[in-house]
């Protein structure tokens, strides 16, 4: 059986989450994100949480050494010995390197593509569950019961305090100058799948599955 070893590159609000988590229901891996569970520890109020969360309410990257703590702690859990989809790390050079001193050799690597105005207007309109992290969005994705988690039943959806205008632009910038470097590095490797994270999700979906036929 293939093992699975994937992440998901592309900017905030490609649709990493999305994807992510209907790639891992498919492959029946764990989905392991770094937002998801940095928010987690900011809602139970750890110490984690807490250093965090000043980074991510401004729209920053959380310092490498914090991050890479936690994934190394969760990728040593037994549900990952079978593969995995990273979905937000590595998101800098020193984590990308990290992962690889980890002995993690990913089998491919997701680059979502999508325009920066695109993605403006996606975080713009998306809305979060607090209660699961389920995603939707005001117009493309919304709730079938207005402001009630399809998934979960939770009453109240949420706006993430990072999908401000001043945060989004911080975020972007961010990618930019540090993630976007990675694409470049993971080509090298020779595990970069472009795939176009514009139109339906659902083909979006099928684009990734396409790649990922050949591992
Ligand atoms: P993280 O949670 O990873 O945020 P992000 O990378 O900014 O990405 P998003 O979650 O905003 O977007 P997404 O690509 O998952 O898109 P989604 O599927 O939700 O990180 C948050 C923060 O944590 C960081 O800023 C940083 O502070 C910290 N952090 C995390 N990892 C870190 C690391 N490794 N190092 C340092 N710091 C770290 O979709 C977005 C919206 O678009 C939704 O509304 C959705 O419904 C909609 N949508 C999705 N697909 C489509 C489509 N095809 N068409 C139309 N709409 C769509
Ligand atoms: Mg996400």
């Amino acid at each position: 059986m293939t093992q699975y070893r994937l992440m998901m590159l592309g900017p905030p609000g490609a649709g990493k989450g999305t994807q992510a988590k209907r790639i891992a229901e498919r492959l029946d891996i764990p989905h392991v994100s770094t937002g998801d569970m940095l928010r987690e520890a900011r809602r139970k109020g750890t110490e984690l949480g807490k250093k965090a969360a000043e980074f991510m309410n401004a729209g920053d990257l959380v310092p490498d050494d914090v991050v890479i703590g936690i994934v190394r702690e969760r990728l040593e859990e037994e549900d990952a010995a079978g593969g995995f989809i990273l979905d937000g790390f590595p998101r800098t050079r020193p984590q990308a390197e990290a992962l690889a001193e980890m002995g993690v050799e990913l089998d491919a690597v997701i680059n979502i593509d999508v325009s920066d105005d695109e993605v403006i207007n996606r975080l713009g309109g998306r809305l979060s569950c607090p209660s699961c992290g389920a995603v939707y969005h005001e117009e493309a994705k919304p709730p079938s019961k207005d402001n009630i988690c399809d998934e979960c039943g939770h009453e109240g959806l949420i706006t993430r305090d990072d999908d401000r205008p001043e945060a989004i632009k911080q975020r972007l910038k961010g990618y930019h100058k540090q993630t976007a470097p990675l694409i470049e590095f993971y080509e090298k490797e020779g595990v970069l799948k472009n795939v176009s994270g514009v139109g339906d999700p659902n083909s979006v979906t099928e684009a990734i599955v396409s790649e990922l036929e050949d591992l």
